[in-house]
């Protein structure tokens, strides 16, 4: 996130942490060249659209403490580091609540086109009402009803992305004076319950066409547009089992919705603490747990479920129930059944042999290959999204101690000798599969009397 307290609450007291540098272009260029020099994929960057005020009705904790507040737009450094990389991906996170998607397909074109085909986006309905009420409503829209919407997001922009410019579209003649014939510029003719978008896209088609497409939602109805849409999904879980089952039940509604078993990659958060050997990595994480700070975590968690823990006694059982906000996030807690006694609070924000809510692993090169490898067959997931705990650093001691022992073991791929796009990295091919539901989705662009349901 662009902003000093993302998941590592009160880490920004850490005198090796220089998140509080988000407001300096330079601390952008110069985290995108460590990834890329440390044989990291991608860049993933979060982001929400209001304060959070859900924990005892104010926003006055979540600026106490940091926590993902004050908060940047998360798009505009991306061209920049895209300047000073070659082969770094960028997933960022963009609201289809609260955008519109002629707009946004323009915005992912434009970078697409400059980072030459390395942007993914992170497609979010988004959960929180001081969002909602700055942006002109009461309320949010009900949760299945942000993806209800969201669905109809993606037929426009993939209307746009795929249909609307033929590849031969830029003929740049200049003997006959041509620049782009416009026969092969196609109005889509979206006309829907939440959009009408009648002409063509404003910009040529980027490398990818449609960026790289990841998502999180973990709700049956998430779960749902992830089994359509999502190429790379992000699951959450308590443990390894939850996500397994989270990465299982996604695949087989991707099946039924007709996209082959790997049309979809999985990857789930981890935070590993590493250094030159197990001793080295405990002292560290003994440092880090020392500037952690509980309220951040608590005010975050608030915010994300809907639900105001200012009153909750930290230590009793969380109780189940159906908020408006992110509902999966507090199910993963008041559901388990791998656990005899209900999670408390305390327990569901914090492990004790880690950091914050995520797995973490902590040890020297060989106990995080070891467990790093476990967790993926143990989970089913493909890869890792690495929460960092103090930035750059948690990503610097990632890249020098763990990414020579995971390339030893094929767990790290060699980068390419020329870049690639981004989808190619994850799929072998710049543009969507053909099983994904895109192509029949744009296919239907071009009809006016079209209505979504
Ligand atoms: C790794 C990860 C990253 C996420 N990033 C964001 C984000 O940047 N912005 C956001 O609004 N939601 C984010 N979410 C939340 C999801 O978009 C989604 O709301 C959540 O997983 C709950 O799904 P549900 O609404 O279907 O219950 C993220 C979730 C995960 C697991």
């Amino acid at each position: 996130m662009s902003a000093v307290s993302h998941l590592n609450y009160g880490l920004w007291r850490h005198p090796d942490d220089w998140s509080w540098r988000h407001t300096e272009l330079e601390h952008w260029t110069s985290l995108a060249t460590t990834l890329e020099d440390g044989g990291f994929d991608t860049l993933f960057i979060a982001d929400a659209l209001g304060l959070l005020d859900t924990y005892a009705g104010n926003a006055a904790a979540s600026l106490r403490t940091g926590t993902q507040s004050p908060l940047d737009d998360p798009l505009l450094a991306v061209s920049a580091m895209a300047a000073c990389t070659r082969h770094l991906g960028f997933g960022v996170t963009v609201s289809t609540t609260y955008e519109h998607p002629y707009l946004l397909a323009r915005k992912l074109t434009t970078l697409d086109h400059l980072s030459q085909g390395r942007i993914g986006w992170n497609i979010v309905t988004s959960q929180l009402d001081s969002a909602a009420r700055n942006l002109g409503l009461a309320q949010q829209l009900d949760h299945d009803e942000r993806y209800d919407r969201a669905d109809e997001f993606m037929e426009v922009v993939y209307k746009l992305w795929e249909w609307s410019w033929t590849d031969d579209a830029v003929v740049r003649d200049r003997v006959r004076g041509i620049y782009t014939d416009p026969s092969k510029v196609r109005p889509i003719a979206h006309h829907g319950r939440w959009y009408r978008v009648p002409d063509a896209h404003l910009s040529e088609p980027s490398p990818q066409r449609t960026p790289l497409l990841l998502q999180a939602g973990g709700s049956p109805r998430g779960q749902a547009f992830a089994a359509r849409h999502a190429e790379l999904v992000f699951v959450a879980g308590a443990h390894a089992e939850g996500i397994r089952r989270g990465v299982e039940a996604t695949r087989a509604l991707a099946v039924q919705a007709g996209r082959g078993p790997r049309a979809i990659r999985f990857i789930a958060p981890v935070t590993v603490v590493t250094g030159a050997d197990d001793r080295e990595a405990g002292a560290k994480l003994a440092d880090y747990r020392r500037h952690y700070d509980a309220l951040g975590a608590v005010v975050h968690y608030a915010a994300s479920t809907g639900i105001d823990f200012s009153t909750q006694d930290l230590d009793a059982p969380l109780v189940h129930r159906d908020t408006n906000a992110n509902r999966s996030l507090l199910a993963h807690f008041t559901q388990d059944s791998t656990r005899d006694r209900p999670w408390t609070l305390r327990e569901a924000l914090d492990r004790p042999q880690g950091f914050g809510r995520h797995k973490t692993i902590v040890g020297g090169p060989a106990r995080v290959a070891d467990e790093l490898q476990a967790w993926l067959r143990e989970t089913g997931t493909d890869g890792i999204n690495l929460a960092a705990i103090v930035n750059p650093g948690s990503f610097e001691d990632f890249a020098h101690f763990a990414v020579p022992e995971l390339r030893r073991r094929g767990l790290v791929a060699e980068r390419p000798a020329e870049p690639t796009t981004l989808r190619e990295r994850v799929f072998g091919q710049p543009r969507l599969r053909a099983d994904h539901p895109a192509h029949a989705i744009a296919a239907r662009a071009g009809s006016a009397s079209e209505v979504s349901a």
